[in-house]
């Protein structure tokens, strides 16, 4: 077998102590666990692909961002797109969270999961009349709106039913996040929000409107950001803003910073996000507005470290240029790398006894597209039937799943201690064709 690259090493030399998901993902012994449970044991046992959650570390990552509000009035609007099963959404509903939500489908998810209308709030581009209805029917407790046009039928469509739409509209304050271009959203050029020197005249507008509330002002600048900077630019021009829209008669009675904060993927270094908050609340006092009432819509933050896709390697292929490890995962199943060349740490379930030589593969997928990787250049002692986890793998994987190649979705399982819950089964392909219709002629 032609090995480029190869070298034999002891695989338990795999630097495994502070793995992204760490101390909730961790290896007890040589066994990869999410909490109290082995991963090998629940692949066994339910097959792969499979998504295993740590209900710990959502909570965790939670605390984090309530600890950094103690004693003030926000409110934590879990960004569901990042991560929408209904099991997920359950933990954080219970915990007390609203959610912010970009389609009338995820509203109807919220609500199953147990989720309060009046702590939901509505962000997106494109809403359309018939999602402003339901939302407005259901008594959610903001829109975020992003343009003027929006304005006007959200106006109408409130009128219709005889309500008034509570209102925020979501500015674009022109910061770099320092982030990948397709997850940075609020710079010009982007399609997000109303651009900052048109929002006091597009704020007369909306409180001219008979079927609206103002209520709010919001932001969201982009995701995966680790810095503390953009949030705190930001915020400065976003406070600019408030003060030009409460002079001229309209009062905001709450501002929502949004979501961004990203994650460890690779050695990234985020701030944790009550040190985030207590430099931006330091800002909020300092400017005179430490009062108002706060929201915020993390996603990834809070779900994106507590998950994992265990996969098993199907064949092992060397070549002359690269060798290629064969997973059972796909881009189907986690589009990240795909998509945003995004990097997920792939780890062996169980780490080899003996000495096994190490060899760097391209890890892909099944599919039938060269963009189906998972993982390139990583250095790793497999074999066909081996067992791995791709890491950071809770927030914008099944969210993002497809059915792409007549592929069931993975199942999900939450973990809760020692405790396993199966969230979601494996999509069978009856599942998929189930909508689906032969021509009788
Ligand atoms: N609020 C708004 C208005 C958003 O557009 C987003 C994410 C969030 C909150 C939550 O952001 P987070 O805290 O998760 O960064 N699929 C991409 C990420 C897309 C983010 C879209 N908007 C990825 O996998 O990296």
């Amino acid at each position: 077998m032609s090995q480029p690259n190869s070298n034999a090493v002891n695989a338990n030399a795999i630097h495994t102590d502070a793995l992204p998901g760490h101390p909730f993902v961790a290896y007890q012994g040589a066994s990869l666990h999410v909490e109290g449970v082995a991963l090998s044991a629940l692949a066994a046992q339910h097959g792969t692909p499979l998504f295993v959650y740590s209900k710990a570390s959502m909570l965790a990552a939670l605390a984090a961002y309530q600890r950094g509000f103690a004693g003030r009035d926000a409110q934590i609007c879990y960004a569901m797109k990042a991560n929408s099963s209904l099991g997920v959404l359950q933990v954080f509903a219970r915990a007390g969270c609203g959610f912010d939500i970009v389609s009338g489908g995820e509203l109807e998810r919220v609500l199953a999961a147990g989720g309060q209308a009046a702590k939901i709030i509505f962000s997106g581009v494109g809403k359309t009349r018939h999602e402003m209805r339901q939302a407005l029917q259901a008594g959610i407790g903001c829109f975020n709106v992003e343009s003027e046009a929006e304005l006007d039928v959200l106006s109408e469509v409130a009128m219709s039913l005889g309500l008034r739409a509570p209102v925020s509209i979501r500015v674009n304050p022109n910061v770099d996040p320092k982030t990948h271009p397709y997850i940075s959203t609020g710079l010009k050029g982007n399609k997000f929000g109303v651009a900052h020197e048109d929002a006091l005249r597009i704020y007369q507008h909306a409180a001219s409107l008979a079927g609206l509330r103002v209520v709010g002002i919001d932001c969201h600048i982009g995701s995966q950001i680790t810095e503390v900077t953009p949030y705190l630019d930001a915020m400065d021009r976003v406070l600019d803003l408030v003060a030009g829209i409460e002079a001229s008669g309209i009062v905001l009675a709450h501002i929502d910073f949004g979501g961004g904060l990203g994650i460890n993927y690779n050695g990234d270094t985020p701030p944790a996000a009550d040190d985030l908050w207590a430099q931006l609340l330091a800002k909020l006092d300092a400017r005179g507005y430490g009062r108002k009432k706060l929201m915020i819509e993390p996603g990834r933050s809070l779900v994106g470290n507590a998950g994992v896709c265990l996969t098993e390697v199907v064949y092992v292929k060397p070549g002359e240029q690269k060798n290629f490890c064969i997973i059972d995962a796909a881009m189907n199943d986690l589009p990240r790398p795909a998509m945003y060349q995004a990097f997920h740490a792939i780890v062996p379930l169980e780490q080899p006894s003996g000495a096994r030589t190490q060899v760097v593969y391209d890890v892909v997928g099944p599919v039938c597209e060269s963009g189906d990787w998972i993982g390139r250049d990583r250095t790793l002692a497999v074999q066909a039937g081996d067992q791995l986890a791709v890491l950071s793998a809770g927030a914008y994987c099944m969210s993002m799943a497809s059915n792409y190649n007549t592929r069931g979705r993975a199942a999900e399982l939450l973990v809760d201690g020692d405790k396993v819950h199966l969230i979601r089964e494996r999509e069978s392909s009856a599942d998929q064709m189930r909508h689906e219709r032969l021509v009788q002629a």
